[in-house]
């Protein structure tokens, strides 16, 4: 799977006609932005889109033949001073801002040489080019042939492309896997080092974050290295945080080995540590270019571990795949007894979800719009979590959370009673609770004035309309909650 780059360049000042300004010798110069150029994040002379940017500005003025875009940033690249590329046939040069802020047109360029262009000023408080848009991102999230440290099976080996690799590992996935991964690292991979670790939710930290980094850096990772996570969110997380930091930036790479981090974590792009007394309050957007998926390891997760993941693709299932919800309902006891190692369709059913997370994510992946299907079952679970001081699973949770939201969807008459049903007879058939007997009024109303805060200012609550389709609420009123409680309560 893949992510589709998106980008264009757009100018941030507020007048966007041009305006000639100066003519010399009968030439016309053509300068495009300011100082505030520099925060262009694109490579200037690779990205496609200042390219395309720059065609349609030669487009607005045929007569023009060549274009300077000043800017310190792109000045500052350049292989040949002034000279920045070729457009239409047609130069482009860059300045720094400097050779316009001291009132000279900077006749020492090649492009002095040039005539009948034309000098182009945009006004405005703060003039310039921004990069607007999602960024390139593409990262792949592979499924391994067999298990991922069998010699047989290249399939880490040849996506770490026989780089410097510095391996994160859980310490207790590493009790059960590690053997195994030393003799593969030893025979297939340049490993400069190891960091075993106690990855607990508890511990979730920055400072964590810390040791994983004067860890690689003592073990000498260069920046042309991969950090290598191994484990399940909680290791993922403090793992690609690092990742993101260390030598500000290497590449980071997944290897999930729990059922949450195989169809949440892995094909999402963000990682965060919890502090300040809060979840996941420091974190980055910062992809993993590959994610190797081997369902194996689920062989030895905890049926607890394994329903959290399960209460996660009922999620998916109940947002956009009716089919996902009706493969769980007839093989998803059998799945959480044998650890997803049974029946055939176990594969299926991780990948359609994977799928289908990816098709929710990827026109959002930097959660620039707050307004996510994916948040359906994560409204009301983190004050049950946080009630609970964190017993509570959060598949648990979740499953709560997507029984509750389903009630008040059924009292709005949103949704019909079969719905409601269908969800709280899987739930149960996989060992999540529908209930919990510190879900009361008080705590759902708080969940909800929380959850507005945190996605700045509008509830969206994800409610279900049907199985595979949801929809956001805006309000939820008291009496509903209380309705929907009440429904909950004849649950026996
Ligand atoms: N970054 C994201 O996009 C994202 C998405 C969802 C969740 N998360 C985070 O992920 C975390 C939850 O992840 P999780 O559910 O994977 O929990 P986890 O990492 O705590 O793992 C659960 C337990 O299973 C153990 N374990 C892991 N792999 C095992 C294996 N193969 N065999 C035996 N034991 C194994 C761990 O030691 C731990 O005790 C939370 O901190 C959550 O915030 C992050």
């Amino acid at each position: 799977m893949s992510v589709p780059a998106k980008g264009r360049i757009a100018f941030t000042g507020p007048s966007t006609e041009p305006v000639l300004v100066r003519q010399v010798d009968e030439t016309e110069w053509v300068q495009i932005g300011t100082a505030g150029a520099a925060r262009c994040e694109a490579p200037p002379n690779e990205g496609a889109a200042l390219r395309r940017y720059l065609e349609g500005i030669f487009e607005d003025l045929p007569h023009a033949r060549y274009l300077v875009l000043v800017s310190d940033h792109i000045a500052g690249v350049l292989d040949r001073p002034g000279y920045l590329t070729t457009v239409a046939s047609r130069p482009v040069f860059a300045l720094p801002p400097s050779a316009l802020r001291a009132g000279e047109l900077p006749f020492s360029y090649p492009i002095a040489t040039s005539s009948r262009s034309a000098l182009l000023y945009r006004f405005g408080p703060t003039p310039g080019l921004r990069y607007v848009g999602e960024r390139d991102v593409s990262y792949d999230v592979l499924q391994s042939r067999g298990p991922i440290f069998d010699p047989a099976d290249p399939t880490l080996a040849d996506a770490l492309e026989g780089r410097p690799v510095f391996i994160v590992v859980d310490r207790r996935v590493d009790a059960a896997y590690g053997a195994a991964m030393r003799a593969y690292a030893a025979q297939f991979l340049d490993c400069v080092g190891t960091f075993r670790f106690d990855a607990l939710e508890s511990a979730k930290s920055l400072h964590n974050v810390e040791q994983i980094c004067k860890a690689a850096y003592d073990a000498g990772l260069p920046r042309n290295g991969v950090l290598v996570g191994v484990g399940g969110g909680v290791t993922l997380d403090q793992a690609g945080l690092a990742a993101a930091l260390y030598r500000r930036g290497v590449r980071f790479a997944r290897v999930p080995t729990t059922l949450v981090a195989i169809v949440d974590v892995a094909v999402g792009i963000k990682q965060g540590v919890n502090a300040h007394g809060g979840k996941n309050i420091l974190g980055t957007f910062y992809p993993a270019y590959t994610c190797i998926n081997d369902i194996t390891f689920l062989a030895s997760l905890s049926h607890a571990a394994i329903a959290s993941g399960i209460a996660e693709i009922i999620k998916m299932a109940i947002i956009c795949d009716p089919l996902l919800f009706v493969m769980l309902e007839l093989d998803g006891a059998t799945m959480l007894a044998s650890s997803f190692q049974q029946p055939a369709t176990a594969t299926d059913v991780i990948v359609r979800a994977q799928i289908a997370m990816m098709d929710q994510l990827q026109d959002n992946l930097y959660e620039e719009n707050h307004a996510r299907f994916v948040d359906l079952g994560h409204t009301f679970s983190p004050a049950l979590e946080k009630r609970s001081g964190y017993r509570l699973p959060h598949g648990d949770a979740v499953g709560i959370d997507m029984v509750l939201s389903s009630a008040i969807a059924l009292e709005l008459g949103l949704c019909d009673r079969i719905l409601f049903e269908r969800l709280v007879a899987l739930l149960r058939s996989v060992g999540l609770p529908v209930s919990h007997p510190t879900l009361d009024r008080e705590l759902a109303i708080a969940a909800l004035a929380g959850t507005r805060t945190h996605r700045g200012g509008n509830l969206n609550l994800v409610v279900p309309r049907d199985i595979g389709a949801v929809t956001f609420l805006s309000e939820v009123d008291p009496r509903t909650i209380d309705a929907a409680l009440a429904e909950i309560a004849r649950l026996s």
